[in-house]
């Protein structure tokens, strides 16, 4: 290949990517993938979120109970988890995933609102669903405590 249609191959690159990378991973979310990483069928991103679950619903009891969140583990991992479908890690994964670790932090910090920040980190929880992976949204968001 000459290097102008190189280029001009990565320029279509660029733009195509974007739009590839959106519908696989809605798709991702939606069903099992054929090519999961992992010999039980889920990535590591999947166990982790299903940890993170698990977490969720543990610390709204504790929340609601009026007790201060304990155990809230570093789910620093998601960064570094592998995903069912690769083209899910983009920049704006890694911003959500910041602004959910960044909202965990907060919810551990803060003893007395701790509603208000169980409901933020929710939040985050959803707002990288919208983006990446809507499928889950209708479990997550009975994590909110009314
Ligand atoms: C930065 C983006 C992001 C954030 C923040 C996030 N998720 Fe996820 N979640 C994903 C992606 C992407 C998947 C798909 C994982 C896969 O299939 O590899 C997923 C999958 C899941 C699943 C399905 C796991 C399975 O069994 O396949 C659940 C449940 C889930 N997330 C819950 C949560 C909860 C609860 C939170 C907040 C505490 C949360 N997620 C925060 C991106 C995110």
């Amino acid at each position: 290949m000459s290097v102008k249609s190189t280029n001009m191959f990565r320029s279509m690159k660029l733009r195509i990517i974007p739009v590839v990378t959106m519908v696989l991973a809605w798709a991702s979310c939606e069903a099992p993938q054929p090519k999961d990483v992992n010999p039980n069928g889920s990535s590591e991103l999947a166990i982790l979120m299903r940890e993170m679950f698990d977490d969720g619903e543990r610390i709204k009891a504790q929340v609601q109970r009026g007790e201060e969140p304990t155990g809230l583990r570093d789910f620093a991992a998601i960064h570094a988890a592998i995903p069912t479908d690769s083209t899910v890690k983009t920049l704006v994964f890694t911003a959500f995933a910041e602004s959910y670790l960044e909202s965990v932090r907060q919810l551990e910090a803060d003893d007395s609102t701790s509603v208000y920040r169980f409901n933020r980190m929710v939040d985050q929880c959803m707002n990288c669903h919208s983006e990446f992976c809507p499928g889950p949204k209708k479990r997550i968001r009975k994590l909110y405590i009314e």
